[in-house]
Formats: C-alpha cells, sequence, structure tokens
C-alpha cells in the first residue's frame, strides 16, 4: 500500500499554553489570529474524522490500509485534542469567547455531516453506504489541504522567532498530515471513490474551508481591539503570504491544480523525510515519547 508500511503512531503530547501571547508571531496579530481560527475548527472537525472512518473501517478488505487507517484516527483524535486544549485556557485567557463560532461548527459536524441527518428511517438506512462514501470523498480533499498546509509549516524559516509552544503544536500537527498525507486518498478509492467524485469534493472543500476559515477570523478578530476585520478574508491571505506569514496563495492554487490531475496520489505531497526529522525533535513529541517509554 502507498503508505510506505510506515506505522502511524500516536504521540501524547502535551502543551502548556500559559506563556503563549495571543499574537504569538510577534508583531503579526493577524497571522497569528489565522492561523489560531485552526483552534477553532480542528476540535470538531478531526473528530468527525474520526467518527466517519471508525464507520468505514469494517468495509476495508485490505490488512495494511486497515491499519493505517486506525493510525490514521489515532493521529487525528490526538490533534483534536491538542487543538481544543488551546481552545478554551489560551484563547479565553486572552479575552475571546469562541462559542459565536464554534456553535456553528458543531452544529455543522455533530448534525448536517452525521450518519443520519435526515433522521433514521428505511431509506435513510438504506443511503448509509452512499453517504459515507461522500464523506469519505470530502476527508480525501481535505486531507490534501491539510498536507499541503503542514508541509509548509514545517518547512518555513519564517515563523522560526514565534513563541515556541505554539510553533510546536502546529510543527508537530503539520508534520503528523504529511506523515499520514496517503491514507485519505487510499480508502477514498479502495471505497471506490473515483476521479469525478475527487473534483467535485475538491471543490466542496475548498469553499467550505475558505468559509469557515474566514468566519472564525472573523470571530477572532472582532474580539481583539489590536485587529480590524478591515480586508476580505482571501485579500489578507494574499497579502500575509506574499511575505511567507501565511503559505502562499499561489502554491496552495497549484497544489488545488494537482489534485484535479488523474494521477494524482499524495505520495508525492511534502516530504516524508523532513516531517519524521521534526517529529524526532519536536520538544512536545520527545516528552510523550519519554512519558510512554518510562
Ligand atoms: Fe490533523
Ligand atoms: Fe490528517
Amino acid at each position: 500500500m502507498s503508505q510506505e508500511h510506515h506505522r502511524l503512531e500516536q504521540r501524547k503530547v502535551r502543551f502548556d499554553f500559559a506563556d503563549t501571547p495571543l499574537h504569538w508571531v510577534p508583531g503579526e496579530p493577524e497571522a497569528s489570529h489565522i492561523m489560531n481560527t485552526l483552534h477553532l475548527i480542528l476540535p470538531a472537525g478531526e473528530f468527525w474524522f474520526c467518527r466517519v472512518y471508525n464507520k468505514a473501517l469494517p468495509l476495508i478488505t485490505d490488512e495494511q490500509l486497515r491499519e493505517d487507517v486506525r493510525g490514521f484516527v489515532r493521529q487525528e483524535a490526538q490533534h483534536a485534542r491538542a487543538h481544543d486544549s488551546a481552545l478554551t485556557p489560551y484563547l479565553e485567557r486572552h479575552g475571546i469567547d469562541p462559542t459565536p463560532f464554534t456553535r456553528g461548527i458543531y452544529w455543522l459536524f455533530e448534525k448536517v455531516l452525521c450518519d443520519y441527518p435526515l433522521g433514521e428511517n428505511a431509506f435513510t438506512r438504506w443511503l448509509q453506504p452512499w453517504w459515507l462514501r461522500q464523506r469519505v470523498g470530502l476527508i480525501a480533499a481535505v486531507e490534501h489541504f491539510t498536507c499541503v498546509l503542514g508541509n509548509w509549516i514545517i518547512t518555513t524559516r519564517s515563523l522560526d522567532d514565534a513563541d515556541p509552544v505554539m510553533l510546536d503544536l502546529l510543527r508537530w500537527h503539520g508534520a503528523e498530515e504529511v506523515e499520514h498525507r496517503c491514507v485519505a486518498h487510499d480508502l477514498h478509492v479502495h471505497l471506490k471513490g473515483n476521479l469525478l467524485m475527487r473534483w467535485f469534493y475538491m471543490l466542496v472543500a475548498s469553499g467550505a474551508l475558505i468559509f469557515l476559515f474566514s468566519q472564525s477570523m472573523r470571530t477572532l478578530m472582532r474580539q481583539d481591539p489590536s485587529t480590524r476585520y478591515h480586508r476580505g478574508f482571501l485579500r489578507l491571505w494574499h497579502a500575509l503570504g506574499k511575505r511567507d506569514m501565511l503559505p502562499p496563495m499561489g502554491s496552495i492554487g497549484v497544489a488545488v491544480l494537482r489534485y484535479f490531475r488523474p494521477g494524482f496520489h499524495p505520495r508525492t505531497e511534502g516530504d516524508l523525510r523532513v516531517a519524521l526529522d521534526y517529529l524526532a525533535s519536536s520538544p512536545a513529541a520527545q516528552r510523550a515519547a519519554a512519558e510512554a517509554a518510562g
């Protein structure tokens, strides 16, 4: 299988944000807020990944892929917990209330994208295999973005003077996204996902992510007296990307186009060696490994 038989391990990392400033990229409140939106979006989103994949596990007939999916679920659950640990103690300590956004996102993932959004009956039970495949297709497209963003955060040098704890959270997460970059695509293909579905769900994922990032950014910036939501989300991202404070928008656009190639496979995305090197040196991952060993 295309995961190169690399076993995906769960690293039980913990982070202490007691000394982390709200603007954890020095002098860059807008970049800090845009990256802080991950704490609002990911706990709900990644626990949803886990629920969908646990539902898909019995349908997997390839033992290696089944093991990859189990490893993927363990890692995504830990990502969700780690970002959740930044949500309340960190953001609320800085006077930010995330609930105007998080109420909506939990509704999206727990009500709209659940197993039975229209209620359980004979018809919706019959639709379950189809509905599961659609959600697996959507996750595969989102995982292309998480790999591309993850590869940027572990390779950019522009954030090296940022708060080390927050940076380690994002780099540990980004490195694991590169590490498990093939799993969602392989599962989508294994469950008979085709090229048209891949194209369709990339379009859905692109629109949904722009909407979620822009709305969560608005929630954060409106509560911070030092930032005003004065520009459109995409214009702001473009300006920050030109200074490498965020992944340059052009590189994201090119990555989206790569996903439309008929022969696309995520094994050529990112650099697994760089990701594993970061995971070997990550302070949080090192602490987790020491705790697991002793
Ligand atoms: Fe993740
Ligand atoms: Fe992931």
